[in-house]
């Protein structure tokens, strides 16, 4: 049993491999949070929640006696509610039909369940093997309920928070604020690492102290955007990859979000996470229920890598779905860097007909296929194929792909429309538009209006023409802008607060109709790069276009951060041609291979214009990827240098094995000096006593590698990279 009630401290223990997550209920009914951290068996963990004897920490009056229970606004909580003593960030927020604000939520009830619960319309982590706690609690006054979610699974260290709330008193209510977790520690001296970013830059590691006041990262725009990823670490100062306290926590979510981390003047630390309150307002009649997405999170008190490489676990294992959950993905080529909109159907045949020889298995035709699309002003919102531009059919163009060897793919971006396309002029009602505004455009187009079942709907069904029509082995689903002009026509203005959340619950609905139709399509979920690179989206589709810049040397930077939350499995990395269109930077290609291969390794580039000798380096790295995919895959992910280090000159990232029989090390020198001396790398999770051949030569033992360190090959100039295959020998 991960999930323990002890009667007489009335508490609620979670118990996962090497965690512990603890509950208390008071003497009066408030459902404390006693701990969070490294595993404590039997223990009754409240005696850590003290008093405040500030006369400005207000107290529930008709609360006579033991004074530490009642003071709200000091104790650790589950959840915690503005209105009625804690001016600390709340994580619900309730209007009542008179006017007033404020829930003072009391125990009623708790339930354990085998089995992780699963959320009607959302994504959430899945596991038979899981357990489930619902504790409810009902406000002192009016009939308004929470029901706490928490889903365990105990094997990767990982424990789930949703929420629901439920109004049952005869009037509506407004729901202002709905977060997910609420994390409190009576202490505090924390770091919080978070993953900032723009566009062709996702996801960079930063890391700031949780001081007085309040460090929010968050993303307004209707997506969780490239600006901020839904996903943090709260750490302890001494805090590295190897050491220290470190709480992961992943939004399973797509749209607007907070996190906030907060540090009051006891000193208590309060993380909460959800969607954000910014333009949100659901209204609850009577007997309706508000449903918040979840958030994931793990500890480790061995630092940051053992909290990413459970999250890279529950991800991979139960958050994708489907075929491509763990069969090989096809190495793809994607023609957009190699043409943009400047092709035919001939000369994607050519394309396909070269990266076959070099044992490319999936062609992907990107944008500008359909409608009156030869740049981006036109015709999103009109998937039927421009067989003018592609010279044959789409089903033709399959075909010839497919006789060339590879399978076929292509480009859609359903959720957007332009104004110039057949579907505005005959519904210009689908697009998000203010009645009294002239819409807001960004890459010329607008966002359709997802919360309609009708829009939905005529999407769906162009999608689905388009798919019958062909036979077509993979999908690429992108966004390019985020929402502005959010008002919905079919819904009143008292009603408008709930369409940014709307929004997203139509679109997993468009995501679970149609990805559930075609089981065999590999899916990749793409905004403009990675901004929409979070959980929500990878429960739909096992992969993400990770950013637009395909710079190896920034991508060290960019697949590093996003490593921290995200497995290599999710991580869209393709090889593009020298100079980088992005940086116009020139890179050695052996290291354009090395880094996509931290990711899903394809390329993007037009192989026609390839030299002979490029081919032959091609073809060696598709051989070389497919020979070291389950590793690279499913092996744990180590992060042994950082680029974010100023004194190192390399990014170091390895995998190994889980029975640790074998490991691949990428060594990439982002920066050189003259003069240097040869870099020692000591490796991780081999096994110290076995014996390891590192590139087929020279053999060590796992010690030896481990604690005095693999020697890297010295080389010149900016930019080289080096592979090392660590292979057991028995
Ligand atoms: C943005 C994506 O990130 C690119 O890979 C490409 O698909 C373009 N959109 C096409 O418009």
């Amino acid at each position: 049993m991960a999930i323990i009630f002890n009667e007489q401290n009335k508490t609620y223990t979670i118990q996962t491999k090497n965690t512990t997550y603890q509950m208390a209920i008071n003497p009066f009914g408030v459902l404390l949070h006693t701990y969070y951290g490294r595993k404590i068996e039997n223990d009754n963990l409240a005696y850590t929640v003290y008093d405040d004897m500030s006369p400005f920490t207000p107290k529930t009056e008709d609360i006579k006696g033991d004074e530490v229970w009642a003071r709200i606004d000091h104790i650790p909580q589950e959840i915690s509610c503005f209105g009625c003593g804690d001016y600390r960030e709340s994580s619900v927020n309730v209007r009542h039909a008179d006017g007033t604000m404020g829930l003072q939520p009391i125990f009623v009830s708790a339930e354990i369940k085998n089995g992780k619960y699963s959320l009607e319309g959302l994504p959430a982590f899945y596991g038979d093997e899981g357990e489930t706690l619902i504790v409810t609690l009902k406000d002192r006054v009016y009939d308004v309920y929470l029901h706490l979610y928490y889903g365990v699974l105990p094997e990767y260290d990982l424990i789930t928070r949703a929420l629901v709330i439920e109004n049952k008193t005869s009037s509506k209510i407004h729901v202002e604020k709905a977060l997910s977790l609420n994390l409190d520690f009576n202490y505090g001296d924390f770091d919080l690492v978070s993953f900032e970013g723009r566009w062709a830059q996702e996801r960079r590691f930063q890391r700031t102290p949780v001081a007085h006041g309040k460090n929010q990262i968050f993303s307004t725009r209707g997506a969780s955007g490239h600006i901020m990823n839904p996903s943090c670490i709260l750490c302890s100062k001494d805090a590295t990859e190897t050491n220290g306290d470190a709480y992961a926590l992943a939004f399973v979510y797509s749209g607007s979000f907070l996190i906030s981390a907060s540090r009051n003047f006891n000193d208590n630390t309060r993380l909460v996470m959800g969607i954000n309150p910014e333009n949100f307002n659901f209204v609850l009649e009577s007997d309706e229920s508000f449903q918040t997405p979840e958030v994931a999170m793990t500890f480790s008190y061995n630092g940051f890598e053992p909290a990413s490489q459970n999250l890279h676990k529950a991800i991979r294992n139960n958050l994708c779905r489907g075929k491509y959950k763990n069969a090989r993905r096809p190495v793809l080529i994607n023609n957009w860097e190699g043409t943009y909109f400047d092709f035919n159907g001939d000369k994607l045949v050519s394309m396909a007909k070269d990266a076959s020889e070099l044992g490319v298995e999936l062609f992907v035709m990107d944008d500008g296929w359909f409608g009156k699309r030869d740049d981006d002003y036109s015709g999103l919102g009109d998937w039927v194929v421009n067989e003018r531009k592609l010279g044959c059919t789409l089903s033709e163009l399959a075909s010839k792909i497919n006789e060339a060897g590879l399978k076929f793919g292509i480009w859609f971006e359903p959720e957007a429309i332009n104004e110039d396309s057949d579907l505005y002029r005959a519904h210009p009602d689908y697009a998000f538009k203010m009645p009294n505004r002239q819409p807001t455009l960004a890459r010329h187009q607008l966002i359709l209006d997802m919360s309609r079942k009708e829009v939905r709907d005529n999407i769906y069904n162009q999608l689905c023409k388009i798919l019958d029509s062909a036979n077509i082995s993979y999908v690429k689903w992108d966004f390019n802008r985020n929402i502005t002009d959010l008002y919905s026509c079919e819904v009143p203005a008292e009603k408008q607060g709930e369409i940014y959340h709307r929004y997203v619950l139509g679109l997993y609905d468009l995501l679970e109709r149609i990805t559930s139709r075609y089981p065999d399509i590999l899916f990749e979920s793409c905004s403009g790069g990675g901004g929409r690179f979070d959980c929500g989206m990878h429960y739909y589709m096992p992969q993400a276009w990770t950013s637009d810049d395909t710079d190896p040397i920034e991508r060290l930077k960019i697949q590093h951060g996003t490593s921290f939350i995200y497995p290599v499995s999710t991580m869209g990395a393709h090889v593009s041609a020298s100079p980088n269109h992005q940086t116009n930077r020139k890179t050695p290609l052996k290291t354009r291979g090395n880094v996509a291969y931290f990711g899903t390794y394809g390329l993007e580039l037009d192989v026609n214009k390839m030299t002979d000798e490029e081919k032959a380096e091609i073809k060696r790295q598709v051989a070389e990827f497919k020979q070291h995919y389950e590793l690279i895959q499913r092996g744990e992910y180590y992060r042994l240098r950082s680029p974010y280090e100023f004194d190192s000159l390399y990014c170091v990232w390895q995998v190994v094995a889980s029975d640790k029989s074998e490991a691949l090390v990428c060594a990439v020198k982002y920066r050189t000096e003259a003069n240097t001396h040869p870099e020692f790398v000591r490796l991780r999770g081999l096994d110290e006593n076995k014996y390891y051949k590192v590139n087929g030569g020279k053999i060590y033992q796992g010690a030896t590698l481990m604690y005095n360190g693999l020697m890297l090959e010295q080389s010149w100039g900016d930019y080289e990279s080096q592979l090392y295959y660590i292979e057991e020998v028995k």
